[in-house]
């Protein structure tokens, strides 16, 4: 099985002070889908920076492409 997530945001989420567990500290989620720690932010949301304005791309072994928009069996159920 395979999916594909059509995510938008380009940073983490940080959690509020009472989330963050003393021993790890300040903790962010990562909101790009690009973490090597998913779903923990490890800073691969740079990459996604100079991302175009309704341009989709697909990030596939560190390698990124822009695609025309990915059409699944859902869309041709419509
Ligand atoms: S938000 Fe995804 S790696 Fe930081």
């Amino acid at each position: 099985m395979s999916r594909l997530v059509e995510l938008e945001e380009q940073g983490p989420r940080k959690l509020d002070p009472s989330d963050i567990d003393d021993e790890k500290g300040d903790v962010a989620v990562c909101q790009c889908g690009l973490s090597e720690s998913f779903p923990f932010c490890d800073g691969s949301h740079r990459r996604t920076r100079d991302e175009d304005e309704g341009t989709t791309y697909v990030y596939e072994d560190g390698e990124r492409q822009e695609v025309e928009r990915v059409v699944t069996d859902a869309d041709d159920e419509e």
